[in-house]
């Protein structure tokens, strides 16, 4: 196994699930960022409450994490209701949907993560649930087969999902709210760091908490996987308080650089210079020269890469910026890249 290990990684481990539980804020007041989302959605779980009725469905989407699972949570904290936590890809037949939702209590909150991932007839009977609170349970086979429906419980499902694009409309359109998850600015992932390491019981310079954030790709996940590694270095190497040169130490082994980009990002970024001329470049054969899956590309690389200004989304495929020719040390030959983009 290669020394740099993955900060960025799609989704958390079990082990990790768990040290993430410990970290997760319960309330809404605890809950740093995503003001846009918080703000509505606090309207809405007051009314909810008042009206002793279920909150709406609710949409989340944008790049994994981001708090989409946490948010989630603190809303059924909120409500005073309980969480049941599954994903698209593990409800695999109508069945196993129907056994999770008649164990639901009145105004439960479901998250079904990965939500875009569920099959045809698994998304079919959750229209009619999420709809009329009922499930449409076919008996027999054949001629004879007949139709019963079934009440449950009303509940809230909050679906959660990357990209919103995938989601087929009937489902899109059962969701009364929609909230878009926004990259967390570097004094928002401060703040984060800084409640973490305060649960963890370490001590962190203040600079260090700039420079971990800086480095957080906008995102509490990495923030926090940064800063457990970094109180690793600190215990070992140093006197167990993060420093900034144990931080730099840290981040260097890690292989995430002062931009927060890891060797996959590079790797994107290199060989699209150095193999299509800075592009445009289709994503498929992106994905075919890196050997990676092209939807990992899209949805946990590319976010940070577009948004830091490294890499463009154009009609004839990805075009890396001169910014990241300057990051990478290699020589930016403007005449190229101009014929590239206008061709
Ligand atoms: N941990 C993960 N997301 C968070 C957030 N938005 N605020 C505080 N802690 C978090």
């Amino acid at each position: 196994m290669e020394l740099e290990e993955r900060i960025t990684a799609a989704s958390a481990g079990e082990q990790e699930e768990l040290a993430e539980f410990t970290l997760r804020p319960q309330s809404l007041a605890d809950y740093i960022g995503q003001k846009k989302a918080t703000e509505n959605l606090k309207i809405f779980i007051e009314a909810a409450r008042m009206r002793g009725e279920p909150l709406d469905h609710v949409l989340f989407y944008g790049p994994p994490g981001l708090g989409k699972t946490t948010l989630a949570g603190i809303i059924a904290n909120e409500l005073g209701v309980d969480l049941r936590i599954t994903s698209g890809p593990a409800i695999e037949r109508a069945g196993d949907l129907a056994a999770i939702l008649t164990n639901l209590n009145e105004n439960d909150v479901l998250f079904i993560d990965e939500i875009h991932r569920l099959n045809r007839q698994v998304e079919e009977v959750l229209y009619s649930a999420m709809e009329d609170f009922a499930l449409d349970i076919v008996i027999g086979k054949g001629p004879s087969a007949r139709s019963i429906r079934l009440d449950i419980a009303k509940f809230t499902l909050i679906g959660a999902t990357t990209r919103a694009g995938s989601l087929s409309a009937p489902l899109r359109d059962r969701f009364g709210v929609s909230c878009k998850f926004e990259m967390y600015t570097t004094e928002e992932l401060m703040k984060i760091i800084k409640r973490s390491a305060g649960l963890l019981n370490v001590e962190v310079e203040d600079v260090s908490l700039r420079e971990m954030a800086k480095r957080s790709r906008g995102t509490p996940r990495v923030a926090n996987r940064i800063l457990k590694r970094v109180r690793d270095f600190s215990q070992v190497k140093g006197d167990g308080t993060i420093d900034l040169p144990i931080t730099e130490q840290a981040l260097q082994a890690l292989g995430v650089d002062p931009m927060g980009l890891e060797s996959l990002d590079r790797e994107i970024l290199r060989t699209i210079i150095e193999r299509f001329k800075g592009g445009p470049v289709g994503i498929d054969t992106i994905a075919a020269s890196i050997g990676e899956e092209r939807v990992t590309i899209e949805d946990v690389y590319e976010p940070y890469l577009i948004q830091a200004g490294f890499l463009h989304r154009t009609q004839k495929g990805r075009v890396v910026s001169e910014q990241a020719y300057r990051h990478l040390g290699i020589a930016f030959d403007d005449q190229q890249m101009k014929i590239s983009i206008e061709e």
